[in-house]
């Protein structure tokens, strides 16, 4: 079995410590504080906080996924599903079903699993007052026992119609809750602070920030040593701090090399970096389709910068150097189209350069395009 884990939150073994972040989210939760979780995608935040917050004894976590919703009534789907997950007895499933009653609640369990699942009323949860419905169940929910409601990838909630109008809603419920904490986790900060800097947001005002970084570098080694030691494979600190440096630091992205190499390479063997191309080909065999999807829906002068961004500096990105290896004149074109590679989220803004969202994507333009 493969020692390293991506793609989907990660806890047990294949969660790395990380105590500090765990103590200060646990203490938030446990004192009622609402809190704006920010980091850039697969650092961490959502395998984070269901470790630290999901394997609290005395607060029962409700985590609402928000990743792509669209209509209010995907919100008040993923609500009951964190309804679902939350309740390892029926009392408290059905309890909170009574609460909503107004949008026809049934009970199913799945087939596979066994594990229970809620389904509402498409029409009744598609209407505007369903938001009020799902809001204030939680608040009956939090009357009775300590709860920490988990919304993650917030910033979804913006492509939502009237989406102002809903968080005004939420906003009005969740000011008069103090000791209930919220936790509202994003991976698109432009989006989060929209949403969070806004002067008329009493409460989100009020909200802690927290960050979710890179896993620090002497824990992460450790971390990743014994994995490799656990899968049979032998390597050495140099090594391991060259793939974590490959992969940008990105948590996720350096699992993911790190399963790469492992998958190519024999037991018993010594990893060094000459295994990393072997192992990018296997993660390009995985993605490159995705990347070239990416790519026949840019511009050309789109391309040429990412092209330019993979190889160049970026903290200069209008001097002469740069114009011409992107092959440009103008430059509000360069700006504009930085801008649509940003709105794409393939690159972002970090310290005053330009970042690809996903580091597997530069290294295979570097060598494939
Ligand atoms: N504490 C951790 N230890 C080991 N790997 C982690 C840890 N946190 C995240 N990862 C890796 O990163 C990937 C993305 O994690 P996730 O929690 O979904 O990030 P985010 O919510 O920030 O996008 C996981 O699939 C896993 O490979
Ligand atoms: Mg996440």
């Amino acid at each position: 079995m493969n020692p390293f884990r991506h793609g989907c939150a990660v806890d047990g073994e294949y969660f790395c410590p990380r105590p500090e972040l765990e103590r200060q989210l646990r203490s938030f939760a446990e004192s009622g504080q609402n809190v704006v979780v920010h980091g850039e995608r697969r650092m961490g935040k959502t395998s984070l906080i269901m470790h630290a917050i999901g394997g609290m004894r005395k607060i029962r976590m409700i985590y609402i996924d928000l990743y792509c919703i669209q209509t209010l009534s995907d919100f008040c789907r993923r609500a009951m599903n964190g309804i679902a997950e939350a309740g390892e007895n029926m009392s408290f499933i059905k309890k909170a079903m009574a609460f909503i009653h107004r949008l026809r609640p049934t009970l199913s369990f799945d087939v596979n699993t066994g594990a229970p699942q809620i389904s509402v009323d498409t029409r009744a949860a598609g209407a505007p007052d369903s938001l009020n419905a799902v809001m204030g169940m939680i608040r009956r929910l939090a009357e009775d026992e300590r709860i920490c409601v988990v919304f993650d990838e917030f910033q979804d909630i913006l492509d939502i119609d009237r989406s102002d109008v809903i968080l005004a809603e939420m906003r009005s419920t969740i000011q008069f809750q103090p000791d209930t904490p919220y936790f509202f986790s994003g991976s698109v900060r432009n989006d989060m602070m929209r949403i969070f800097d806004d002067s008329r947001s009493p409460f989100f005002k009020s909200a802690a920030t927290f960050t979710v970084g890179p896993i620090k570098l002497a824990e992460f080694e450790r971390f990743i040593a014994g994995r490799f030691r656990k899968g049979n494979r032998k390597v050495n600190a140099d090594t391991i701090r060259k793939l974590i440096g490959y992969a940008d630091s990105v948590t996720g992205d350096v699992q993911e090399l790190c399963e790469a190499i492992w998958d190519t390479t024999e037991s018993g063997a010594e990893v060094t970096v000459a295994d990393i191309p072997r192992a990018l080909d296997c993660v390009f065999a995985r993605e490159g389709e995705a990347f070239g999807e990416s790519i026949r829906q840019l511009t050309p002068l789109q391309v040429s910068v990412l092209r330019a961004f993979s190889e160049l500096d970026t903290s200069s990105i209008f001097s002469e150097a740069f114009m011409q290896r992107v092959g440009t004149t103008s430059t509000g074109a360069l700006r504009t189209a930085i801008n649509r590679l940003v709105a794409r989220r393939i690159i972002y803004q970090f310290g005053g350069k330009y970042r690809f969202a996903n580091p597997f994507f530069k290294a295979w333009l570097i060598t494939r395009m």
